[in-house]
C-alpha cells in the first residue's frame, strides 16, 4: 500500500512538473497582435522623393486576408534627416500613411528603426540620431492604439556591443517613455539579435518590453549566395534543410531562448528569419525551414515574423502579382487549401 501511495505521490509530481513547464509565458495582453508577422517596406523606392512604391496598400489587406496579425516596418531615417537631425516633413507624412494603411487593414505595426549598420560603424553618431529619432516619432504616435508598437534598433552588432547597447537602449526607452509610458517596445540582444547575447541584456523593469531575437541558423543554408553575407557564403549553392539533425539544433536553440525568457519573465518575438531565394535553393528546402522554424517559434510562445514580404526572400512575388504560395502554406498552415488538406 506504502509503496502504491509513493507510486501515486511520484506520478503527481511528474504531473505537477509537467504542468508548470506548459504554464503560458507572460504575454503583453490580449489586444497586442504580435503573433504572426512579415517584414515590410525596408528597401522600398517609396520612402525616396519620387520614387515609385512596389508597396501597395492593398497589400496589407492581403497580409490580413492571409492570416497575419502584423508587420514589422524597416526604417532607414537617418538618409531623410537634415543637418540638425530633424525629419524631413514628408518622409514623416509618409510614414503615417504606412501606419494608417495597415491599422485600417486591421494589422498591428511595428515600427522598428532599422539603420543598424550605421548605427553600429559609429556609437556616437548613432546616440544622437536615435535620440533625434525617437523624439520626434515618439510623440507622433503617443495616441495611436496598442497595436502600434516600436523597436528601438534592429540588430546593434560591432561598437553597440556589451554594456554600450543596454544604455543607448536605456536611454532610448527614457525618450519613448516620455510621451508613451506603456507602449510596447521591442529590444533584442547585441551581435545582431543574437541568442548567444540573450544573457547580456540588461533591462530596467519595464512592464511592456517584448525581447526580440534573430534566427537565420545555419548561415550556410539560409545565407548561401548572399553576396552581403562574406565571401564565403556568397560562393556557396546547394546546400539543404531538414533532416532530424538540423531539426534538433532548431528545437535546443529555442530551448535556450525559452529559458531565458522563463527565467527573466519576458515574452519573446522572433523578429526575422527567413532564407535567401536568389540562390537557386529549390523552394522545397526553405518552405520546410519556413514551416518548421514558424512551428517551433509558436511551440515555444514566441510570436514571429518572416523576412520579409518582397525584394528578396520574397513571400510575395511581384512578377505573378501573387502569394509565393509554397512559403505562405508554410507560414500559414491553415491556408492550405481542403484538397492539399487531405
Ligand atoms: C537586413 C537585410 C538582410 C536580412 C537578412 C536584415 O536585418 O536589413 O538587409 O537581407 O537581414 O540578412
Amino acid at each position: 500500500m506504502n509503496l502504491l501511495r509513493s507510486a501515486f505521490a511520484l506520478l503527481l509530481f511528474v504531473f505537477a512538473g509537467c504542468a508548470s513547464a506548459q504554464t503560458p509565458p507572460p504575454q503583453l495582453g490580449m489586444d497586442s497582435p504580435f503573433h504572426r508577422g512579415v517584414n515590410v517596406l525596408g528597401y522600398d523606392p517609396y520612402w525616396k522623393a519620387g520614387g515609385t512604391p512596389r508597396f501597395q496598400w492593398r497589400y496589407f489587406g492581403e497580409i490580413h486576408r492571409a492570416g497575419f496579425d502584423f508587420v514589422r516596418l524597416n526604417l532607414q531615417a537617418f538618409q531623410f534627416m537634415d543637418a540638425q537631425n530633424r525629419l524631413q516633413p514628408q518622409w514623416l507624412a509618409k510614414l503615417d500613411t504606412v501606419v494608417n494603411e495597415a491599422t485600417k487593414a486591421g494589422l498591428g505595426i511595428l515600427i522598428d528603426e532599422h539603420d543598424f549598420d550605421t548605427c553600429s560603424a559609429d556609437a556616437n553618431m548613432c546616440r544622437t540620431k536615435l535620440t533625434a529619432f525617437w523624439q520626434q516619432v515618439a510623440p507622433r504616435f503617443a495616441a495611436a492604439r496598442r497595436s502600434v508598437a516600436f523597436e528601438i534598433l534592429n540588430e546593434p552588432h560591432d561598437q553597440l556591443n556589451g554594456d554600450v547597447w543596454n544604455q543607448l537602449f536605456a536611454q532610448e526607452l527614457a525618450i519613448v517613455r516620455q510621451t508613451n509610458p506603456t507602449r510596447i517596445v521591442v529590444v533584442g540582444p547585441t551581435h545582431w539579435n543574437g541568442i548567444e547575447d540573450l544573457s547580456l541584456l540588461k533591462l530596467p523593469a519595464d512592464p511592456n518590453l517584448l525581447v526580440t531575437f534573430h534566427y537565420y541558423h545555419p548561415m550556410t543554408f539560409t545565407h548561401q549566395g548572399a553576396g552581403w553575407a562574406g565571401p564565403e557564403l556568397q560562393k556557396l549553392h546547394g546546400v539543404t534543410w531538414g533532416t532530424a539533425a538540423d531539426k534538433a539544433v532548431l528545437a535546443a536553440d529555442f530551448d535556450k531562448v525559452r529559458a531565458w525568457a522563463d527565467a527573466n519573465h519576458r515574452p519573446i518575438l522572433l523578429g526575422e528569419f527567413g532564407a535567401f531565394d536568389l540562390s537557386g535553393t529549390p523552394v522545397q528546402y526553405r518552405a520546410a525551414y519556413a514551416d518548421a522554424v514558424a512551428r517551433a517559434a509558436e511551440a515555444h510562445h514566441f510570436g514571429w515574423a518572416w523576412w520579409q514580404f518582397d525584394g528578396n526572400f520574397i513571400l510575395w512575388d511581384e512578377k505573378a502579382n501573387g502569394w509565393n504560395e509554397p512559403i505562405l502554406k508554410a507560414l500559414i498552415p491553415e491556408k492550405r487549401t481542403a484538397g492539399e488538406r487531405g
